[in-house]
């Protein structure tokens, strides 16, 4: 393939991944946007294979790559679970990480790379790998520590070091320093310990600033290193002198950084205090289930009185949440909603944007069970309404409903804008047990008046629901 043609292919690459960003910024184009996105990346792909700096001697170890690459993909895809997602993302992006360290190194001791350059594109070029080596590194070990806190294998508390700012101060000044030294040295191997140096200092850094980072902050985390992924896929694009890398790169990396400003808009946190690590969670470290106790009498209801309830409403908000994903429930909402809406009942969905545990996550499961999308609204469009709806059904959501967010300021949670629940004339929340959510802290809604729990598995309590409903 010419070079022409390599990079018309990668133009046109680029211009799918821009489209496909703006298609899955909405459920009924987001199919669409991730087909540009498939169609764009096999186009990368293909282009970059046959292009004009892979010899046919690389085919072998890029086929090989490609297989097992691939293979290990595959295989992620099909077993992980919904609620696994996340985890997996957060692997995903410290492989971009570990990618753009090897990259880096492998780039500084090539001898036909750094032959390539002379005098001050030299310079650049020493400063881009010190760039995309550090920015991998961070990324790599912070996301290895937020797939272990994602997934239990690591406890969900912040590790606060004594003096962790200062560290981290005197870190950022070792490496600047180790970056001047970098950039002076005179072969190789006078480089290559500033740049250990760095890189070890980065690793260390990287586990750090998510090991401090609280549990109820790590959806922002999350998107956060995203973000981080789309920079050093950016720098190694730099490295490589590869346009459509570091167009892609600056690509996720910006739209990563404003979903992350998005979260915290969301929980309220601020985000340069949850980029730089740590601050964050001064004020809102998730307490541990362990310390919360009850606090009160609860009214238990039934499924065949919930029905009843739901029957002679006229309008009802179903406020899913993440045990409605681990439940598998969200076929038979949609059948209790379908029923409804035939008896002329208004049934609108209230998805707050971090319910679950990723971005869209209720989004994605209710478009699985196919709930028509002009039902399904965002907490700021449906907040003001509950004070004239009937039943509010919290389906094993917790911390989203928790009005101990607006009226307790010594909460965790305090200060995260949450659905309004209780100013329905009633609300039930269905959940196993009174355990806690994410946040690990306890709900008042729970002792409202106003409120019953359905205790139980949400599946099989709505299952119940609905027999009682078509009886
Ligand atoms: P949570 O506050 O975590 O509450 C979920 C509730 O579901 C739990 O209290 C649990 O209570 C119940 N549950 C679990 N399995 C169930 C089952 N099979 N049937 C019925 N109920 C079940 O969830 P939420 O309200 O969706 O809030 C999301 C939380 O996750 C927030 O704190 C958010 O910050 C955090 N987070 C969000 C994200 C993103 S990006 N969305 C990512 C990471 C973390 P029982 O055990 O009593 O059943």
């Amino acid at each position: 393939m010419s070079a022409t043609l390599a990079t018309a292919s990668y133009i046109g690459a680029t211009i799918l991944f821009i489209l496909s960003l703006g298609g899955l910024s909405n459920p009924e184009s987001s199919r669409r946007g991730n087909l540009y996105g498939m169609i764009g990346m096999t186009i990368a792909v293909l282009a970059t294979v046959f292009g004009p700096n892979v010899t046919s001697a690389g085919y072998g170890w890029i086929i090989a790559a490609l297989v097992v690459g691939g293979g290990i993909g595959l295989y992620a895809s099909r077993v992980v679970k919904m609620t696994q997602m996340p985890e997996l993302v957060a692997l995903m992006h410290s492989l971009v990480g570990l990618a753009a360290m090897l990259v880096g190194f492998a780039n500084y001791i090539d001898p036909a790379a750094s032959a390539e350059f002379t005098g001050a594109a030299k310079s650049i070029h020493e400063m881009e790998i010190y760039i995309g080596i550090l920015i991998g590194a961070v990324t790599f070990t912070g996301s290895v520590i937020a797939f272990g806190k994602l997934s239990g294998k690591i406890g969900g508390k912040t590790l606060l070091l004594p003096g962790r700012h200062w560290l981290n101060l005197a870190g950022l000044l070792v490496v600047i320093w180790m970056g001047r030294e970098f950039l002076q040295a005179e072969s190789i191997a006078d480089g290559m310990t500033p740049l250990i140096v760095m890189t070890v200092i980065a690793l260390l850094f990287g586990v750090h600033m998510v090991m401090a980072i609280g549990g109820a902050d790590m959806p922002v985390v999350i998107s956060m290193l995203n973000s981080y992924s789309g920079w050093a896929a950016a720098a190694t694009g730099f490295m490589l002198s590869n346009d459509l890398l570091i167009v892609v790169g600056a690509l996720v990396g910006s739209s990563g950084a404003i979903l992350s400003y998005i979260m915290c808009r969301a929980m309220n946190r601020n985000f340069i205090s949850v980029i730089a690590g740590g601050f964050g969670s001064e004020g809102g470290a998730p307490a541990s289930a362990d310390g919360v106790q009850p606090a009160g009498e609860v009214n238990p209801i039934l499924a065949a009185e919930t029905a009843e309830l739901l029957r002679d409403s006229k309008n009802v908000i179903i406020v899913p949440g993440y045990g409605m994903a681990v439940a598998q429930a969200q076929h038979t909402v949609y059948e209790i909603t379908k029923v409804l809406r035939d008896k002329g009942v208004n049934v609108r969905f209230g998805i707050h944007p971090v319910a679950g545990r990723m971005p869209g996550h209720m989004n994605v499961l209710l478009a699985e069970a196919k709930v028509p999308y002009d039902i399904v609204l965002e907490m700021d469009e449906l907040n003001e309404d509950f004070p004239d709806t009937d039943v509010a059904m919290i389906i094993g959501a917790n911390d989203i409903v928790n009005p101990a967010a607006e009226e307790d300021p010594t909460s965790p949670i305090a200060g995260m804008p949450v659905l309004q629940v209780w100013k329905a004339k009633t609300s039930i929340v269905m959940k196993r047990s009174m355990a806690t959510g994410y946040a690990g802290v306890d709900n008042p809604l729970f002792y409202k008046d106003n409120n019953r729990m359905l205790f139980g598995d949400a599946k099989k309590m709505l299952d119940e629901v609905l027999t009682a409903l078509k009886a």
